[in-house]
């Protein structure tokens, strides 16, 4: 069976990304910042969780989470990651370096330590970006600039592992998973048109299946999703 390393995958679209794999019989390797303990019985049986911290991460970290997939790896989500929604006047040092640390640095470190395995396999990277890379949107400048350099980045590793390794980067919208509180977004209006998990997951499944480098969920796919939530 096919094989998949998904990072975040402790919460939010990670989980249900693992949802989507497990129930195509890929063997998936879960990553997640929580203890096993707190996090194993909420994964489908026969996941593999490994769990590490990707804030200003060590090598010892990265080799760790490279270390617990396969040899020959087929897929990596690199799906991790974190805001802190904030005026950029009071946003502090400490949270811009954690948005660039979890965003960006360890998404390619780990691109970098999973490089081998998943040439290997012949096997795909893909990133997980943000719709907040493009455009402009108040109190998200550090978070947006994290998921503009990974977009940056996914352009040229593209070029460079080209014929080894595919590279690409999904941009999901607005969606309903814990992070928004997290970051401290307010209770606003539009929360309620957020775009369920598991819709975006199986999304991504779909963009991962297909050969594009970017793929954005813009506004076309959340206004399918608003009108088939309305349906429900
Ligand atoms: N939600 C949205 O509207 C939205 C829109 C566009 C793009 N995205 C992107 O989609 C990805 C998943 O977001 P989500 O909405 O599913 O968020 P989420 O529900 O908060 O899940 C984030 C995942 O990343 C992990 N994580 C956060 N900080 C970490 C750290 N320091 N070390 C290791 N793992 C860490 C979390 O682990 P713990 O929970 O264990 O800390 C969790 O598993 C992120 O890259 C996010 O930027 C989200």
């Amino acid at each position: 069976m096919p094989s998949v390393l998904i990072t975040g995958a402790s919460d939010g679209i990670g989980r249900a990304l693992v949802e989507c794999y497990r129930s195509k019989g890929w063997t998936v390797i879960a990553h997640g910042r929580r203890q096993a303990s707190r996090v194993a019985p909420q994964l489908p049986a026969q996941v593999k969780y490994v769990e590490a911290d990707l804030n200003m991460p060590t090598e010892d970290t990265i080799a760790r989470v490279a270390q617990a997939t396969p040899d020959s790896l087929d897929l990596a989500i690199l799906n991790a990651g974190m805001g802190v929604v904030a005026p950029p006047e009071r946003t502090t040092p400490a949270q811009i370096n954690d948005m660039i640390a979890v965003n960006t640095t360890a998404p390619l470190l780990l691109a970098q330590a999973l490089f081998p395995r998943l040439q290997a396999a012949q096997g795909k990277l893909t990133f997980i970006g943000s719709t907040a890379a493009r455009g402009a949107h108040r109190d998200f400048a550090v978070y947006a600039a994290t998921k503009a350099a990974l977009s940056g980045a996914a352009r040229s590793l593209r070029l460079e592992w080209e014929g080894r390794v595919p590279v690409q980067i999904i941009h999901p919208g607005p969606t309903a998973t814990g992070m928004h509180d997290k970051a401290g977004l307010g209770d606003i209006a539009a929360r309620k048109y957020f775009t369920a998990p598991d819709r975006v997951a199986r999304a991504i499944e779909t963009a991962i299946e297909g050969d594009k480098p970017s793929v954005r969920f813009g506004p076309l796919f959340m206004l399918r999703h608003a009108i088939a939530g309305s349906r429900t």
